[in-house]
C-alpha cells in the first residue's frame, strides 16, 4: 500500500470515530482494545478484514505515542456538534433547500466538516427532505447510509454514475477532488470534470434533491466548473465548540485517574479562549499535551497551549504569532497616534454595544523609517490586551505555501477564530505595491481583492495595523476611506519627542550603579541633547545611547555628558541622505494622512508644506514636519 492511501486510511480511520450516522462511533469503538506495547488495535466490524489489518498498522503507529493516543482514545462523538455556527448551518441549510447541486468547502477539518454536514443533512426540523449522507474517497469509495452496492466506487466516474441513479434524497460528501482538479501536482482529469458539468443539470432537476459537497484542504477550481460550484466558507472552530471538546476530555480523564483536573471556575473558559485559533483536531492535541506534560491540567496550563499555538500558527509560515512585552510607555512621543488608540481601547466589549459604536477596522502608519512604526504596532496589543499576528505579506506571494488567495484567506480565518485581535501587517507595500501592472498575472489582485473586501466588510473585532514606509506604491484603493478608520503619518520625531525617546532609551540601559557613576541627567541637558540630534530618527536616538555606553565600557568606566555628545557627532542621521525623500512624503501626508505627533509637541515647527527642493542639498528638512493637524 502505498504511502499516500496508508496516510489516507489513517485519515479515514481516524474519522470513523468522530462521524456520527446510523452505526454508532460507540460501537466502532468498542471493536478496540489497547494494547501498552502496540498502542490502539482497531477490530472495528464495519472494517472488512484486509483493511483492519492495515488500519492496525497505521493507527497503531499513531497510537503509541501517550500523547496521540490520549488524544486518540477521546475521539467520540464531540457534543461540539450542537455548537456548530449558526453561520455555517443557516448557509448550507439553505442551499440545500434551494437545490444547489454542487458545493466546495475549503478545510482541513474533515471530520467535524463531515459531521456537521451531517447533522445539517438529516435535521428533519431544518430541511423538509432530510438527506441520506455518503462519503466518498480514492481509496474507500462511496460508503455510508446503508450503501451496500458490489460494484467498485473507487474511481470517481463509476461513483458519478451511482449518485445520479440513487432513489433518495442525498448528500454526497467528495473528499480528494480538489487532486482530481489538478492539485498537488497531478494533471487535471478532464473527464471527471466533463462528468461533474454533465451531472450538474441532472441534479437539478432530480425529483429527490441531491447535492454533492467537494471537501478539500485546499481550494482548486477548473475553470469550467467556476459557475457551477458554490464555495461555502467553514470557520475554525468557535469558542463553544472548543469549550465543548475540552469538557469531553476532562469528563473522560476525570474518572480515569491518571490525570488530575484542578480547575477552578471559569478556568476551563480560559484554557479554551487559549485554544482559540486552532482546528479542533489541534485543540484537542493542545490539551491532551497539557495533561500529560505534568499529569494535571490546571489553569497554569494556559502556557502551555498558548505556546503550541504559537507553533502552530508559525507553521502556516504567513502568520507569526508575537508575545511582545512592550507596552505604550516604550514609545516616546507620537502622543496624538496614542490618544486615537487609548480612546479605541476596550471598543469590543459589550459595554461599547451602549453606544452602538462600531468595531475600528484599523490604522495605516506611514512614515520615515527608523521612527517607531513596527514599536507602536507592536505596544497596541500589550495596551489593549490583545493577542497580535503579524502577518508576512511578502511569503502570502512567495509561492512557496499554498496559493496566495488560499494563503489570505487563512490568515483571515485565523485572526478571526482568534479575535478580539490584533493583526498587524508590516511593510505592506510590498504584498500590493504590483497591482494593475502588467507583471502581475491577476493573483496580486485578487488577493488584494479579498484582503479589501475583508477590510470593508469585517465583523468581527479584528483590528488591523498595517504599516507602510513607501507610500507612493500603495494602491489607492487601499487608503480610500471605510478601509482604515485613520491614517497616521509619522515624521521625525521633535524636539520634545526626541527628549521623551532619549530619556526613555537611556532609563532602558542606565541601571548599574557603578556604570552612572556621577552622571545626573537633568532637564537641561535632556534639552541640550534634544537640540543636538535635530534630524535624528527613534532608531538613532536608540544607537546614540547604545554607543555612548561602549565609549563607557570599552574604558571600564563610568558614563559621561562627553560620551553622548561624542556619539552624537558622530551619528550622520538619515533625513540628511535621504531629505528628497522624506520632503516628498510629507507633501503626500499633508493631503491625506494626520500627524501622529500632537500640536503640543511640535509647536516649535511649522507645518505648511515646504516647496518640493530642486536637489538634495537645498533640502532642509529640520525645520518642517509633515502630516495633517488633527488632534484626538
Ligand atoms: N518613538 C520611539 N520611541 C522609542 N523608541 C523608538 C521610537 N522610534 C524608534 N525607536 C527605536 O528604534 C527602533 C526601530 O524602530 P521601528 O522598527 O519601530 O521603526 P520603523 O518605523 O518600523 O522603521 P522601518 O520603517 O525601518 O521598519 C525601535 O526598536 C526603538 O528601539
Ligand atoms: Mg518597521
Amino acid at each position: 500500500m502505498s504511502y499516500v492511501s496508508l496516510a489516507q486510511r489513517a485519515v479515514d480511520f481516524r474519522s470513523s470515530f468522530a462521524i456520527g450516522g446510523p452505526r454508532s462511533p460507540w460501537t466502532r469503538y468498542r471493536g478496540c482494545s489497547r494494547n501498552p506495547a502496540r498502542g490502539i488495535i482497531v477490530r472495528s466490524r464495519t472494517v472488512k478484514h484486509d483493511e483492519a489489518e492495515n488500519g492496525d498498522t497505521c493507527f497503531d503507529r499513531l497510537s503509541r505515542n501517550p500523547l496521540l493516543l490520549l488524544s486518540r482514545t477521546r475521539r467520540l462523538p464531540p457534543k461540539s456538534l450542537k455548537q456548530m455556527p449558526k453561520l455555517f448551518e443557516n448557509t448550507v441549510a439553505n442551499l440545500l433547500k434551494a437545490r444547489f447541486p454542487l458545493l466546495y468547502i475549503q478545510t482541513w477539518e474533515e471530520q467535524r466538516v463531515i459531521a456537521q454536514l451531517t447533522q445539517i443533512a438529516t435535521d428533519a426540523s431544518k430541511l423538509k427532505l432530510p438527506r441520506k449522507v455518503f462519503v466518498w474517497s480514492s481509496t474507500r469509495g462511496l460508503t455510508g447510509d446503508g450503501f451496500a452496492r458490489k460494484e467498485d466506487t473507487k474511481s470517481p466516474l463509476a461513483m458519478l454514475d451511482i449518485v445520479e441513479q440513487l432513489a433518495d434524497p442525498a448528500l454526497v460528501i467528495l473528499k480528494d477532488f480538489h487532486s482530481l482538479f489538478g492539485a498537488n501536482n497531478r494533471p487535471l482529469d478532464p473527464n471527471v470534470v466533463r462528468r461533474l458539468r454533465d451531472i450538474v443539470p441532472s441534479l437539478k432537476q432530480s425529483p429527490k434533491p441531491k447535492t454533492l459537497v467537494i471537501v478539500a484542504p485546499m481550494l482548486v477550481l477548473p475553470h469550467d466548473l467556476q459557475k457551477d460550484v458554490q464555495v461555502v466558507d467553514f470557520d475554525l472552530p468557535t469558542f463553544d465548540e472548543i469549550l465543548a471538546v475540552l469538557n469531553d476530555m476532562i469528563a473522560a480523564n476525570k474518572t480515569s485517574g491518571r490525570i488530575t483536573i484542578d480547575l477552578k471556575e471559569n478556568d476551563d473558559k480560559r484554557l479554551a479562549t487559549a485554544a482559540l485559533g486552532l482546528t479542533l483536531q489541534e485543540a484537542e492535541n493542545a490539551f491532551a499535551r497539557a495533561m500529560v506534560e505534568d499529569g494535571t491540567l490546571d489553569v497554569s496550563d494556559v502556557d502551555v497551549i498558548l505556546e503550541e499555538k504559537q507553533q502552530i500558527i508559525r507553521k502556516t509560515q504567513i502568520l507569526e504569532f508575537i508575545s511582545s512585552d512592550l507596552s505604550i510607555e516604550d514609545v516616546g512621543g507620537l502622543d496624538n497616534l496614542k490618544r486615537w488608540l487609548v480612546k479605541r481601547n476596550r471598543s469590543w466589549l459589550e459595554e461599547a454595544r451602549r453606544y452602538c459604536l462600531p468595531h475600528p477596522k484599523g490604522v495605516l502608519i506611514t512614515g520615515v523609517p527608523g521612527c517607531g512604526k513596527s514599536l507602536i504596532a507592536k505596544s497596541i496589543s500589550a495596551m489593549w490586551k490583545l493577542p497580535l499576528l503579524r502577518l508576512d505579506i511578502g511569503r502570502i506571494f512567495s509561492g512557496l505555501i499554498g496559493s496566495s488567495e488560499e494563503n489570505v484567506r487563512t490568515a483571515i480565518k485565523t485572526a478571526e477564530a482568534i479575535a478580539p485581535s490584533v493583526l498587524w501587517i508590516d511593510e505592506i507595500e510590498k504584498g500590493f505595491s504590483g497591482i494593475g501592472s502588467t507583471g502581475d498575472s491577476g493573483t496580486a489582485t485578487r488577493v488584494f481583492g479579498t484582503f479589501l473586501t475583508w477590510m470593508q466588510e469585517k465583523t468581527k473585532p479584528v483590528f488591523v495595523i498595517a504599516t507602510a514606509n513607501n507610500i507612493h506604491s500603495l494602491p489607492p484603493e487601499m487608503l480610500r476611506k471605510g478601509r482604515f478608520d485613520e491614517i497616521f503619518f509619522v515624521d521625525l520625531p521633535t524636539s520634545k519627542e526626541r527628549a521623551d525617546i532619549l530619556l526613555l532609551h537611556i532609563k532602558k540601559r542606565l541601571r548599574d550603579k557603578q556604570v552612572i557613576g556621577n552622571f545626573k541627567l537633568d532637564k537641561g541637558m535632556l534639552e541640550r541633547f534634544a537640540q543636538l540630534t535635530e534630524g535624528f530618527v527613534g532608531a538613532e536616538l536608540e544607537n546614540v545611547v547604545v554607543a555612548a555606553l561602549f565609549e563607557a565600557f570599552s574604558e571600564n568606566r563610568s558614563i559621561t555628558t562627553d560620551d553622548f555628545e561624542k556619539a552624537i557627532r558622530n551619528t550622520v542621521p538619515l533625513a540628511v541622505t535621504q531629505a528628497e525623500q522624506i520632503h516628498a512624503i510629507r507633501q503626500w501626508a499633508n493631503l491625506r494622512a494626520v500627524s501622529a505627533t500632537s500640536t503640543e509637541q511640535r509647536a516649535e515647527y511649522t507645518s505648511a508644506p515646504a516647496p518640493p527642493p530642486p536637489t538634495a542639498e537645498s533640502a532642509d528638512v529640520s525645520l518642517t514636519r509633515g502630516g495633517r493637524t488633527v488632534d484626538f
